[in-house]
This record gives C-alpha cells, structure tokens and sequence, in this order.
C-alpha cells in the first residue's frame, strides 16, 4: 500500500494539500516550463517523448478519445497533439496560470486548444469515456493516489490505458546518492534563484523523496483494479513510466 497522497510541508488534510499545490503552481507557472529544462539537462523533454511513443498505438487508435491529466503548460499534450491519427486530445489541471502557459503554446504551434480547468480527483467526465489518460509529474501531487487512480480508471473505457510518467526512486546506489545531493541542494536553489521562491522548489525533492517506488506505484495500481501493469525505469531509475490497462 503506498501513502495516501501529497504532504507539503506544515500543510495539514487533503482539501489544504490540494490548495497548496494549486497555488504553488500558480506562482511558478511562468518559469516552470525554463525550470523544467535547465534543471533535468533537457531529459524532460526525452522522458516525454518517450511516454507518447509507447502509447502511439492508442493514439492511432481511430476516433480514440485521450485526456492529458493535470497537462500543466501542455507539453505532453502538444506532443501527442504533433503525432495524433484521429484521436481526439484533451488537457486538463486545476491550475489556471499553468493551462494559460499551455493554450499560449497552443495557440503559438497552431494547435487545438481543447483545455479545461478539474481536479483530477473529480473529473467532469462520464464513466467509460476515454481510450487513453496520460499524467506526467502530476500524479506525485495528488492528495490521494488511490482516489486518483479510481478515478482514471472509472473514466476510462474497457480496454484503455492510463501512462503514468513520474519521478522515481534511482536504483543504482551511487547515482542515488548524487542525484540525493543535487535534488536537496541544487534544485532548490537554482529553482528559488530563478523562479523567486526556495520553498516552492523545496516542495519538488521532498514530494520526490516521498512518493512510492516503482514497484509500488505498480502495486498500487494493481490493487486499484488496472491489468497488464508495467513499468519502464529512465536515467537510472529517477523517472519511470508506468502503464496499466482497464
Ligand atoms: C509538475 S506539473 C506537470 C505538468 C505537465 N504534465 C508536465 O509534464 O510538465 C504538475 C501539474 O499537476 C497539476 N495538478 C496537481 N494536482 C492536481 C489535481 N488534483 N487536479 C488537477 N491538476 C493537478 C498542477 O496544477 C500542475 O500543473
């Protein structure tokens, strides 16, 4: 069993959690996409693109209806929105600056922008409607994983996908232990210098440091009902990518 969901830091119940994450996204929405890049080398945008490769079957599924959860400035959503067939694609957060930042991307790349702004514990969508969920570095900050997970899979239909892309505990020791040092000292720092404010980045290591490990997370999403779970580990075990099935 992993734990229930997101504990920022002096923040206290669910309800209080998701306001927090809310609103810190809300600051570091306009340096988040720079933050993003600088601070993994640009190995976000590979760990992306490789989470839209795997699910390319459902994509070219025809008419397959797909929904970016919490899809932030939308680059997982512009990618799946490059490689589309005939799926329809959609993005959702419950953060408004951060889906500004991507109906901005949108517009910029002449894409659809087919955004709306819900909570990914309650999604205002029917059972049984999508082919395909993706979330990437999201699902970390949900005040409930297990809600989460239920409520995915509830929207999806009998035989859809949910990839779940996030950070991860690495594997190897060592690179452990560098990556320990550089995601308690550098990161909050870099991302406090550019963004403007060190608790907001300090969120980032401490949320890492608690969210399950992989085979956890695959457990997890066992114990919620998905089949055909598997995961994909990326740099050494700091990111994996997890696919389940209804
Ligand atoms: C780290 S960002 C990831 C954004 C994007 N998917 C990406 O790959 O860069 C996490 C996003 O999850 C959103 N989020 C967190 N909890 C959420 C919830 N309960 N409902 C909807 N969105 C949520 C935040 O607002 C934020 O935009």
């Amino acid at each position: 069993m992993i734990q229930t969901g997101t504990t920022p830091r002096g923040v206290t119940g669910e309800q209080a959690a998701s306001r927090w994450v809310r609103a810190m996204f809300g600051r570091v929405a306009a340096r988040y996409d720079l933050l993003n890049h600088v601070l993994s080398f640009n190995l976000d945008k590979r760990w992306r693109s490789r989470a839209v490769e795997r699910i390319a079957p459902v994509l070219a599924r025809p008419g397959a209806a797909v929904l970016d959860l919490c899809c932030g400035t939308g680059d997982v959503l512009l990618e799946m929105q490059r490689r589309r067939g005939e799926a329809s694609i959609f993005g959702s957060d419950f953060c408004h600056p951060m889906l500004a930042e991507a109906a901005r991307k949108a517009r910029a790349g002449r894409f659809a922008n087919p955004l709306f702004e819900a909570d990914a514990l309650v999604l205002p969508l029917r059972d049984n409607s999508l082919d395909l969920i993706t979330c990437a570095f999201g699902f970390r900050n949900l005040a409930n994983y297990q809600e989460g997970l239920r409520e995915i899979l509830r929207v999806l239909k009998p035989g859809g996908g949910a990839a779940i892309l996030e950070f991860s505990q690495p594997t190897n020791r060592a690179f452990g232990a560098l990556y320990g040092v550089f995601s308690t000292r550098v990161l909050p720092w870099v991302g406090g210098m550019v963004s403007g404010s060190r608790e907001d980045y300090s969120y980032l290591p401490e949320s890492i440091r608690k969210f399950p490990g992989a085979e956890d997370l695959a457990s997890a999403m066992r114990h919620a009902g998905f089949s055909r779970v598997e995961f994909e580990r990326m740099t050494g075990g700091a990111v994996a990518l997890h696919l389940g099935w209804k």
